[in-house]
């Protein structure tokens, strides 16, 4: 692996490129990035680098939204199969129909979505950042889209709006049950519950703190408590127990990965700087619309 290490380090100079990666990637290939942070972070990151070449260590929306705000430099994704389903669950015909019923309507476009639904969208969220963005929205209807279970949380927090919930769920959050939860909380019955408001709500209400990855990572470890359940993708266990060498940390259940992050390695890295392939494409009218909803998360998450 140190050879590996070496020889990505030593393709970055060459390359003038710069390694972002998501706390859902194996611990190698956070290992070896320059910054790794939750889908918010990596967007504020991306829109501040220098370099000519970003490899995007993530899901495709991710190397899409890399390429939406960085549309003169080279954004490679080092396996273009890693897909999020949930990016694919909404369309634009619903979001048109739903314009035509609500004069007020402001849609609301999480960030786990494809290019082509941000360009018909509003204003972009993600966990790290959706009830405040929403709460700040002069619009009383929010189309929330494409995931339900992130819109029913926010709807509890925000009474006074109408909220129109799209059927996308993350096939690997929407999995945990209640009973799991129940079940892992009896068994450990002194770990404080984090939780990814991806998850279903029934089981959300549970946790004792809810949020983005990042998010989770902070509230961990500033809690004075040494044990906690992790209700997300098992990638975030590597910064946290970097961070938190003394604490205890347990899955609800045995597999919890995102088949799409996991599929980022060490070797498509070093492929895709020597090759500088396969790059993110979009085109420019995407480029254009996608872009302003996202410049608008940007600039209202402040
Ligand atoms: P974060 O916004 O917390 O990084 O989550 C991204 C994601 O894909 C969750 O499934
Ligand atoms: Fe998509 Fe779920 Fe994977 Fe996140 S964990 S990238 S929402 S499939």
């Amino acid at each position: 692996m140190e050879n590996k290490f070496e020889k990505i380090k030593k393709l970055k100079e060459e390359k003038d490129a710069i390694i972002l990666a998501h706390y859902y990637t194996e611990p190698e290939v956070q290992k070896i990035a320059d910054y790794v942070g939750d889908s918010y972070f990596l967007s504020e990151k991306a829109r501040q680098v220098k370099e000519k070449v970003i490899v995007m260590c993530g899901v495709s929306f991710m190397g899409e939204s890399v390429k939406l705000l960085n549309k003169d430099k080279i954004v490679l994704l080092p396996d273009m199969s890693a897909d999020c389903p949930m990016a694919h669950m909404a369309t634009v015909e619903k979001i048109k129909e739903m314009r035509e019923k609500y004069e007020d309507l402001a849609v609301v476009c999480y960030m786990n979505s494809t290019a082509e639904l941000k360009a018909h969208s509003d204003v972009c969220v993600t966990s790290a950042n959706a009830l405040k963005i929403a709460e700040r929205l002069p619009n009383k209807n929010i189309f929330f889209i494409p995931d339900q279970h992130l819109a029913r949380y926010i709807a509890t927090k925000l009474l006074e709006k109408n909220f129109i919930f799209n059927e996308g769920w993350c096939p690997i959050h929407n999995e945990l049950t209640k009973e799991e939860l129940l079940k892992a909380k009896e068994k450990y019955p002194n770990a404080k519950v984090a939780i990814h408001p991806e998850c279903p709500i029934e089981t959300v209400e549970l946790g004792d703190y809810v949020g983005s990855t990042s998010g989770i990572i902070k509230y961990v470890t500033e809690s004075d408590a040494e044990e906690f359940i992790i209700c997300t993708e098992d990638g975030v266990l590597y910064e946290l127990q970097e961070k938190n060498p003394n604490k205890k940390f347990y899955l609800p259940k045995e597999k919890f990965q995102c088949v799409g992050m996991k599929k980022i390695t060490l070797n498509k890295i070093i492929n895709s700087l020597e090759t500088l392939e396969p790059q993110v494409h979009l085109r420019d009218e995407i480029i254009t619309e996608a872009n302003k909803p996202l410049e608008n998360m940007l600039e209202m998450a402040k």
